[in-house]
């Protein structure tokens, strides 16, 4: 078993490539970063694929400066996030719906395409938040297993997604595999199953993927086709807790969502401290830079306690454990680590997000210690 790399040794195994930066930031500039890790206190949160780095300065002073707003209604401003996006993208404002996180999304379209008794088409295990919503509100979901790779099979998804199939969910990334589908893959699905059913791709981890395979669907919604997108300010912009997402779509897809929204979504503060996020590039190149070489060490510690650890494009990793995951999960929570919950067929596996330089090494101390343990 590999020795536990140092800070210095760390920034020298060449993971700042992993991270795809446009421009490469040497150790000596990620030395100076603007970013502030967490406190490290306990317990350490690998369980949620949160930002450790978040919010962002800028997106702090942004926080401050909204409270003056304080008093008003945010409905406008809404507009203003919705202008931004749209212009970054290349679509327009009335393609973008601002949701309460993309959770909000997924559950505007589970109402406006009336999956109230009407089938909807996943991977399995894939994010729930769609279909949890959809049984509660009372869609039948047909799950389709993920292929050998623990990847989604989107030849069996096709297949199966048949004309009484309203909605098809594809999260890419998919969470808890950090697995992604290529884009030509992922183009030819939505032009094919999006004539007789609509298609909704999950993008949260959208900004962490540095694969030249991997691109976003917008064109796809830019072609106007029947398909729906969403994002998050949750993941690589540090976010979670402010709960601000987006969906694209056309514009007559859009409005429909906008109808179905389900309280009066983000707040003042969220909408300012996101626009700010949007435009605060250089935070999201050194989270990006820092989540990659994190999540490098991470895999490495795994894979070299001789586990199976799937190549990630994520902020978590998700390794063979071979154990019960549930009880691996209450034996970590007692030593102050939190890991991910259990994902359904596989419970002899692990998701772990990806924190601090200093929390991954508490990990890695503890996780040597659990598993040295029969
Ligand atoms: C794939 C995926 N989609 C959506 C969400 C929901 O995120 P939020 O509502 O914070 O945007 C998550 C959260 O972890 C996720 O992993």
């Amino acid at each position: 078993m590999a020795a536990l790399m140092n800070r210095r040794q760390w920034l020298k195994t060449g993971a700042l490539a992993a991270a795809g930066l446009a421009v490469r930031p040497d150790a000596a500039v990620l030395a100076q970063t603007p970013l502030t890790p967490r406190p490290f206190n306990k317990p350490i949160r690998l369980h949620s694929n949160e930002n450790p780095y978040g919010p962002s300065a800028v997106a702090r002073q942004a926080i401050q400066n909204a409270f003056d707003e304080g008093n008003l209604y945010p409905s406008g401003s809404y507009n203003e996030l919705a202008t931004m996006i749209a212009e970054q993208e290349g679509l327009t404002r009335d393609h973008v719906v601002v949701g309460a996180g993309s959770h909000e999304i997924l559950r505007m379209t589970a109402m406006a395409y009336g999956l109230a008794g009407g089938e909807i088409l996943t991977a399995y295990p894939t994010y729930e938040g769609m279909e949890r919503y959809a049984a509660t509100i009372g869609a039948h979901v047909h799950r389709v297993p993920l292929n050998d790779d623990l990847n989604i099979s989107l030849y069996e998804m096709e297949r199966r997604a048949t004309q009484s199939v309203k909605l098809v969910f594809i999260c890419n990334p998919n969470n808890p595999t950090g697995t992604i589908r290529p884009t030509t893959e992922v183009e030819q699905f939505c032009e094919e199953v999006s004539r007789r059913s609509v298609v909704f791709i999950d993008e949260a981890y959208y900004e962490l993927v540095s694969d030249p395979t991997y691109a976003t669907m917008t064109e796809m919604v830019r072609n106007g086709h029947n398909v729906i997108i969403s994002r998050t300010f949750s993941k690589v912009y540090g976010l979670a807790g402010l709960r601000v997402g987006y969906g694209l779509a056309r514009p007559d897809i859009a409005a429909r969502l906008r109808k179905f929204r389900t309280g009066s979504s983000v707040n003042i503060l969220g909408v300012r401290a996101a626009m700010a996020a949007y435009q605060d590039q250089d935070f999201v190149l050194h989270s990006r830079a820092k989540i990659a070489m994190a999540r490098q060490y991470a895999t490495q510690l795994v894979r070299d306690h001789g586990h199976r650890c799937l190549d990630s494009h994520t902020n978590f990793i998700f390794f063979h454990l071979r154990r019960d995951i549930r009880q691996f999960r209450d034996t970590m929570a007692q030593q102050g680590i939190l890991v991910g919950r259990p994902f359904p067929p596989y419970l002899d596996w692990c998701r772990l997000s990806i924190g601090t330089f200093e929390e991954m090494q508490a990990f890695a101390d503890a996780f040597q210690n659990v598993m040295s343990r029969p």
